[in-house]
């Protein structure tokens, strides 16, 4: 049975992202496969670069900082990882930006003729406010897909890497009678992301 680490990130408990990530984690369970929830918020995770994290072009074997070096282990231990954010400005949210910045790191993520992460299975879940239909206009679902799957799952060795977004997320804006169901419907929309699991 393979081992998630399933990465999420949102400054409440009672978001819709959390509240997805508990539903893909309950999923996952069901199915048999552990699961190492690492909720960048709850951990506290400081996403800023300092000296002892930068990286050193001429030593790919630097030792950083013992955090960095703790969820490095983590990556390690897990066949698949799971992202779960909600989009901002378009993009991870800046703690998940600096998760990858500290701990993706050279040496260990990239730099190495055989990528140390190849083999395993990455999806990335973003939840969005805005259309599905204003995102393809724009351009901004393929922008996220490259930024995320090529830039930095296939960058590190991942080739089975996939981006998924679940649209109109932003709930304030209808009744709250209708909430519930729209909430049923995301959590089911979320679950397309374990479906190579099927
Ligand atoms: C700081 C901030 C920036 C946001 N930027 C975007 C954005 O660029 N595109 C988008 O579709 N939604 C954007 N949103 C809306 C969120 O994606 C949406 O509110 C979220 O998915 C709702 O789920 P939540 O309860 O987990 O926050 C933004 C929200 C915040 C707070």
């Amino acid at each position: 049975m393979p081992h998630t680490l399933l990465v999420t990130t949102h400054p409440r408990p009672d978001s819709l992202t959390a509240q997805t990530s508990a539903h893909l984690h309950a999923r996952i369970k069901d199915g048999g496969g552990t699961v190492d929830v690492l909720d960048l918020y709850a951990e506290e995770f400081d996403p800023r670069l300092t000296p002892v994290d930068e990286p050193d072009w001429a030593d790919r074997e630097k030792r950083y900082s013992p955090e960095v070096r703790a969820h490095m282990e983590r990556i390690e231990a897990a066949d698949d990882i799971i992202v779960v954010f909600p989009v901002w400005w378009f993009g991870p949210p800046a703690v998940l930006k600096g998760w990858i910045e500290r701990v993706w790191n050279y040496g260990f993520a990239y730099g190495r003729s055989r990528p140390r992460l190849a083999g395993k299975r990455m999806r990335w879940l973003g939840l969005a406010g805005g259309s599905s239909a204003d995102y393809h206009e724009a351009g901004l679902d393929t922008a996220i897909d490259t930024q995320l799957r090529v830039g930095i799952s296939e960058f590190c060795g991942i080739t089975d890497a996939e981006v998924h977004l679940v649209h109109d997320t932003e709930l304030s804006g209808i009744p709250e009678a209708s909430r519930p169901d729209r909430v049923r419907k995301i959590l089911s929309a979320a679950q397309a992301v374990l479906d190579v699991r099927d």
